[in-house]
């Protein structure tokens, strides 16, 4: 927070504010009576209580005028699996975001990463931990939080899966999907707490099986998430991992 400022509201920037984790955590900042930026490559849809700003974090048009006058960094933008790009967006966009926050004077950048990302070795995991490392070695105080799966990608994944006649995988893998509502409030924690410099994870409170999901999903009766108020973290935050 700059001390010569009368006013005394914090000031955040959420990166994809307008993606399926960033329309979760946005009304949440606006709760707190926080002051909210919200970064995307797209025009504003209308009229917004947020301040929008269009900017591209794989060119890194805008990305400066982003991070302005500013005191956290809430990173949640990416581009899964899309090669190239997605090194651009996340490994190169987080660099550009954390330089242009250095030089804003942020105090404090959150990013959101995924649950196993150093223990499984697929590509956009990888990326994912490459970013991190961008976070770790910066120069802005930062925070990590991984979570788990979101219900709503699990749901497509398998409603996906399930039209095919035969799934081949390992049928026991427990997963704890979570929901996005619930790593939207561990986040405004994260903010609320400042700079951990450390590695927190986040699941939801169950652990269904893989082969218990997709029946579910065939046969249509997926449950619905567990409430919040259930969500405590059933795997909770491991600070220093
Ligand atoms: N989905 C999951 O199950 C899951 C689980 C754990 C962690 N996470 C992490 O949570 C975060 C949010 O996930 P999500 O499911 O909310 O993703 P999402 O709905 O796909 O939103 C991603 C956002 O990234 C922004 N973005 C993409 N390319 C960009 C670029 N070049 N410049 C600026 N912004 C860009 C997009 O903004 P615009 O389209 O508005 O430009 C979009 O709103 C990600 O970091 C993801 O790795 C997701």
């Amino acid at each position: 927070m700059d001390p010569g400022r009368d006013d005394v509201t914090t000031r955040v920037l959420v990166t994809g504010g307008a993606g399926r984790l960033g329309r979760e955590v946005v009304p949440r900042c606006l709760r707190r009576g926080w002051t909210v930026r919200v970064m995307s490559r797209r025009p504003p849809p209308g009229h917004q209580e947020v301040e929008w700003v269009m900017a591209d974090l794989a060119s890194g048009a805008g990305v400066d005028a982003a991070a302005t006058d500013l005191d956290v960094v809430l990173h949640l933008a990416s581009l899964p699996y899309r090669g190239r790009r997605t090194d651009a967006v996340d490994i190169g966009g987080t660099q550009r975001l954390i330089q242009a926050a250095a030089r804003a004077g942020v105090t404090h950048v959150v990013y959101v990463s995924i649950v196993g990302v150093d223990a499984i070795p697929w590509p956009y995991f990888r990326k994912k931990l490459a970013a991190e490392e961008r976070l770790r070695r910066g120069p802005v105080a930062w925070s990590i939080v991984r979570a788990t799966q979101f219900y709503p990608l699990l749901d497509t994944v398998l409603s996906w899966a399930a039209r095919l006649p035969v799934l081949a995988g390992p049928a026991d893998v427990p997963g704890r999907p979570v929901d996005p509502a619930d790593v939207a409030a561990r986040l405004i924690t994260a903010v609320d707490a400042g700079p951990s410099l450390g590695v927190a994870e986040f699941a939801g409170p169950e652990a269904p099986h893989v082969r218990a999901d997709c029946r579910a999903v065939a046969g249509g009766y997926r449950s619905a998430p567990a409430s919040p108020a259930e969500a405590a973290p059933a795997w909770p935050a491991r600070p220093g991992v």
